[in-house]
């Protein structure tokens, strides 16, 4: 299946995994590259940017097809070294960075200068227009369903992507909510070019995490997500836990004086315990409503293969009654 986002990174399929705080280490990044999609190292969760340029080292031994770095960029007391962490991807020889976050624009002067190629993630129409105005090559337009900071418009897929299709002229990826075949179908049937996944990637046999987080994600349901930090805009999907009760009453009893020391001790710093040691209620940890379609814990390239297969038979078995075109498997989508 070819489309722009294939052609633009040079990939197989047209499945990325988005980066993902202490998930997005090399193992997985490339054990989503070799399966034909684009795997994603998460800048951040180096703790440096020599860090990062060992992580991108490991990601490079372990596959020669390309892959992408995130880079987030929050606001913070004290921001990362940013710079520095240009620098490793930039001397990495890495070839395609996803941003997320604030505007990326100060920092694509020298990404964009070593021939990189810039997807940013956005939870909105206006900030994908922002991207495509500031020279972003793609776009990963992440709904209301979506694991982490859906932001606070709360715009589910079913609108947002037929809007950033009536809007965008770069391509983009849906994000937010995406699984399996039928996800990628109607993806592409939304104007998308491609799909972006977050918690599907972290039930997987490859994936770094404890094996207690990738059966929370099996045992959940649609329901078990809640959104935290909505008072202090700065509003994330999460799995409900003992740890999310406690924000939420918090912030029913504190209103909008809450701030974010009131939390500190159920958000901040929390993911290595929870993602590695698997101390699932430790704290509040990012995770899509999707967790409702995940049963199973399969290899990476069983996952991949398993949603291009689908993706296939539902063109060439149920759409084919109703649009001859669907056949056309040649040339782009
Ligand atoms: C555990 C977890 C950690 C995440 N960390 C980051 C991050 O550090 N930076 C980022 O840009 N997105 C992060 N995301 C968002 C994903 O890249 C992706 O946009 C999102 O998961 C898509 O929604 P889905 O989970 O429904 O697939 C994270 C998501 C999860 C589930």
């Amino acid at each position: 299946m070819k489309t722009r986002i294939t052609e633009l990174f040079g990939i197989e399929h047209p499945i990325i995994q988005g980066g993902m705080h202490y998930v997005g280490f090399a193992e997985l990044a490339a054990a989503v590259s070799n399966a034909g999609g684009l795997g994603i190292i998460t800048g951040l969760t180096q703790r440096t940017p020599d860090a990062l340029a060992d992580e991108i080292r490991r990601c490079r031994d372990l596959t020669d097809k390309p892959f992408g770095v995130n880079l987030t960029f929050l606001p913070a007391v004290t921001p990362p070294d940013y710079p520095g962490y240009i620098r490793a991807i930039i001397e990495g020889g890495v070839k395609i960075v996803e941003t997320a976050g604030n505007n990326p624009q100060k920092w694509l002067p020298p990404l964009k200068a070593a021939g990189i190629k810039i997807i940013h993630k956005c939870t909105s129409v206006r900030h994908s227009l922002k991207a495509e105005s500031i020279g972003c090559d793609a776009a990963s337009v992440d709904g209301f369903e979506c694991g982490g900071h859906p932001g606070e418009d709360d715009i589910p897929n079913f609108i947002l992507l037929p809007r950033a299709a009536e809007s965008l002229r770069i391509p983009f990826v849906a994000s937010g909510g995406m699984a399996d075949g039928r996800s990628l179908v109607a993806a592409l049937a939304l104007g998308a070019d491609g799909i972006n996944m977050g918690t599907r990637f972290i039930a997987t046999k490859e994936a770094p995490v404890h094996d207690r987080v990738k059966q929370a994600l099996v045992d959940a349901t649609e329901l078990d997500t809640r959104l935290v930090m909505r008072p202090l805009r700065n509003t994330e999907r999460v799995l409900n836990n003992a740890a999310v009760e406690r924000v939420l009453a918090k912030e029913r009893a504190l209103g909008s004086s809450i701030t974010f020391a009131d939390i500190a001790e159920e958000v901040a710093g929390v993911y290595p315990r929870i993602l590695q040691q698997g101390e699932l209620d430790a704290g509040v940890w990012s995770c899509g409503m999707v967790a409702g379609l995940i049963h199973d814990v399969p290899t990476v390239r069983e996952l991949v293969d398993r949603i291009m297969a689908e993706a296939e038979a539902i063109i060439r078995e149920r759409l084919i009654t109703f649009a001859n075109f669907a056949l056309n498997g040649q040339g782009r989508v």
